[in-house]
């Protein structure tokens, strides 16, 4: 890199208004979401001379697009996650083409959160700040949890306490102080607010949300270079927030304007579980804006019921072409093991709603059994197997002999 391409600028994404690159929660003027002003020149020069593909495989060959002011400071070995071809799986979903955007790989951490952490932690350490904070559906947690350790940060989590064991255990193995909050996400992200100001910490996702969001940009980037350097006809992506969905459309526009990939029809879909859909619901009932509710859902990770980027999740969604659909947990867990059982891809449930959820969107003609679909799978299964239990079909312990595995064998 070398140049300079983020030009320390903020800018309203409601009103247009700029304002300096600190940590701010959003827009001074109207509350509306702040995105990071780049030099698109500087950007040109800096590719010419440094042409991607030549780069390292992380998530930092994409530094021009990111809001850094100077060398990568986490996430050293976040991103550039495989993209699968998928064909056993392509065959019982109904599509001709279907790739798996693989993140249940990312390192270190084992979830697309690695990505935003990465850019996040990196801001925070050129803030000067010392302590790290998020309010999390526990993937968040978990990335946060490592990258601060191996900066040497310290790391606050808070999260609803009913999350599954192992993301509350990985946290707090890598020193992370969890803090677990009766009530669900939303009363977990308001404390987090106030925290934010009180207590002067770079809450990843509340003050420095501006650069934090732009990390799960490097998704889109990433498959668009995976496939060559064009965009798939279709991309469906789960949702809690709202953030990642909105973030791949970006990337896929920033790659378009600067003469990187040719532009082409892109639908992006988006997943929920039933039991906590509000932006689907939104983009099914024609509404113009997200009503929140209450989750009630086996996908903790999704349980967002007032999403942050609601309104851009639907503008995204709807100026994409693209459509939504919100499979029951039923689904979710028997996606799961559809995705394990063809491709070897094990998935936390937000794996299982992506899966589900492209399912009854290709049975309702949303995409079509010709077209091309990249499903983003963003979370490793090992999080959540408890979920999974049950379904378990495991029989009883045998004795270590011939005659009894034989008997164990017989139908
Ligand atoms: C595994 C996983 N996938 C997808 C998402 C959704 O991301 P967003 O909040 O940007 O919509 C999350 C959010 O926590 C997640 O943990
Ligand atoms: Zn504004």
């Amino acid at each position: 890199m070398g140049e300079r391409t983020f030009l320390g600028r903020l800018r309203c994404s409601v009103c247009g208004v700029e304002c300096g690159a600190t940590p701010q929660a959003a827009c001074p003027e109207c509350f509306g979401p702040l995105e990071p002003v780049y030099d698109r020149e500087a950007q040109y020069r800096s590719i010419e001379r440094s042409p991607i593909p030549q780069r390292e495989g992380t998530l930092w060959r994409y530094a021009e697009f990111l809001p850094v002011d100077g060398a990568p400071r986490a996430g050293l070995e976040s991103g550039w996650t495989p993209l699968r071809r998928a064909r056993r799986l392509a065959q019982i979903v109904g599509v001709r083409t279907l790739w798996i955007k693989d993140d249940t790989v990312n390192r270190p951490s084992l979830s697309f959160k690695d990505r935003v952490v990465a850019v996040s932690l990196t801001k925070a350490l050129e803030f000067g700040l010392e302590v790290a904070a998020c309010a999390s559906t526990g993937n968040l947690a978990n990335a946060l949890a490592a990258q601060a350790a191996r900066a040497g940060m310290k790391a606050v989590v808070l999260v609803p306490d009913d999350l599954e064991r192992a993301k509350i255990l990985f946290s707090s193995a890598h020193g992370a102080r969890v803090v677990p909050i009766r009530g669900v996400y939303d009363k977990v992200n308001r404390l987090c607010a106030e925290a934010a100001d009180a207590l002067g910490w770079a809450i990843v996702n509340v003050n420095l949300r501006a650069y934090y969001a732009e990390g799960s940009k490097t998704v889109g980037f990433e498959i668009a270079e995976q496939l060559g350097w064009r965009l798939p006809r279709h991309v469906v992506v789960p949702m809690a927030g709202g953030s990642l969905i909105t973030k791949i459309r970006k990337s896929f526009r920033e790659f378009v304007g600067l003469g990187l990939v040719r532009d082409a029809p892109c639908s992006l879909h988006g997943a929920q579980p039933d039991g906590c859909s509000p932006i689907v619901r939104a983009v099914r009932s024609g509404a113009k804006e997200v009503t929140p509710v209450t989750p009630k859902t086996v996908v903790r990770s999704l349980a967002i019921g007032d999403p942050a980027d609601g309104p851009r999740a639907l503008e995204t969604i709807r100026s994409s072409g693209g459509s939504a659909a919100a499979p029951t947990d039923e689904e979710v867990l028997e996606s799961i093991e559809i995705l394990a059982r063809t491709e070897g891809v094990f998935a936390e449930t937000a794996g299982g709603v992506t899966l589900a959820g492209a399912q009854r969107l290709v049975r309702e003609g949303a995409i079509g059994p010709d077209d091309e679909v990249v499903l983003a799978i963003t979370g490793h299964g090992l999080k959540t197997v408890e979920a999974l239990e049950p379904r378990a079909r495991i029989g009883p312990s045998i004795d270590a002999n011939l005659d009894a595995l034989r008997a164990w064998l017989a139908p």
